[in-house]
């Protein structure tokens, strides 16, 4: 008898996220006879290709729903305190609902100093310490959570993946992926272990995992014998690797060697196509509930 693995689901971003962007769309054409539509202002510091590539695929997203997109671009040469001020008229400016500062900034730029001055009800990437601290602590609601986790979580809801109970691996532990992620999971009661540069035996440790999620930014670094029979396997990487191939001379790869983790999986993200898709549409989603959240305020 030839015992064949089922096939692993290959998760479709792009169809979850066109789903939640048209009841984002319905919920701002209820403010069209208003004349207001949510605003969302990025700014960005330096001309890095990948921050380019990712702040474009905002701008499309915003544009496509109705979300005014309002870019801040400046030379590397920006000072902090001109950087403080244009974060305080935007903090100020009634008509903005959400405000992100494209990571990462030049060296010379305090990142933490910018992101706590960044005002906790317009910090749509949920970075702020008083909205990482309420995700953090029982009991608290933060007012917004980091994109990429929620789009995780939405992922894992669309596949109904049980995460209570589950041992869930989480490879790295960055403020912006890593550590909200592995909150998010705690608060659904998910055992979870965090994996991280100092993880001696990091792949004994991802062979007992139920789901593994890896945020680590090295290609291909997950391999199939990580990875346990039926697995649910997260890939957040988003990894350039040299193509001669391709016109641009690189392809995006992640951090799972898809092709050779998804014959264990019982479901795999692809990259592209998988979670950051997804990130994007969080952001959208959390302009709009802040757009929403002022207008209830008002009235
Ligand atoms: N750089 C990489 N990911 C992100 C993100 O989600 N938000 C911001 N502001 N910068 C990033």
């Amino acid at each position: 008898m030839i015992l064949r693995a089922a096939m692993s689901t290959i998760v479709d971003g792009k169809l979850i996220a066109d789903k939640i962007k048209e009841q984002l769309k319905l919920r701002i054409s209820k403010y069209t006879h208003l004349n207001v539509k949510p605003t969302l202002a990025v700014i960005m510091v330096g001309d890095r290709k990948d921050s380019e590539t990712y702040v474009r695929m905002k701008k499309q997203a915003a544009e496509q729903l109705g979300i005014n997109f309002l870019l801040y671009k400046h030379d590397t040469t920006i000072s902090q305190q001109q950087l403080l001020n244009e974060i305080d008229n935007l903090n100020n400016d009634n008509d903005v609902d959400g405000i992100i500062v494209q990571m990462p900034v030049p060296n010379h730029i305090d990142k933490r100093q910018i992101i706590s001055h960044i005002s906790v009800n317009k910090d749509v990437d949920g970075f702020h310490g008083l909205n990482i601290g309420n995700l953090a602590l029982e009991g608290h609601e933060p007012l917004f959570i980091p994109c990429t986790p929620r789009g995780v979580m939405e992922i894992l809801k669309h596949y109904n993946v049980q995460v209570k109970g589950k041992h869930v691996v989480v490879l790295g532990k960055s403020n912006i992926v890593g550590l909200p992620m592995s909150l998010m999971l705690l608060n659904e009661l998910a055992t979870v272990t965090v994996c991280h540069s100092e993880t001696v035996d990091e792949e004994k440790i991802t062979r007992t995992a139920d789901i593994l999620i890896s945020a680590v930014g090295k290609p291909h670094l997950v391999k199939a014998d990580w990875v346990k029979d039926g697995a649910v396997v997260i890939d957040i990487g988003i990894n350039p690797i040299i193509d001669s191939t391709k016109k641009t001379g690189y392809r995006i790869v992640g951090d799972v060697d898809f092709e050779e983790v998804k014959k264990k999986t019982s479901l795999i993200t692809p990259v592209p196509g998988g979670v950051g898709v997804m990130t994007v549409c969080m952001l959208m989603s959390a302009t709009v509930e802040s757009f929403e959240r002022k207008i209830r305020n008002k009235t």
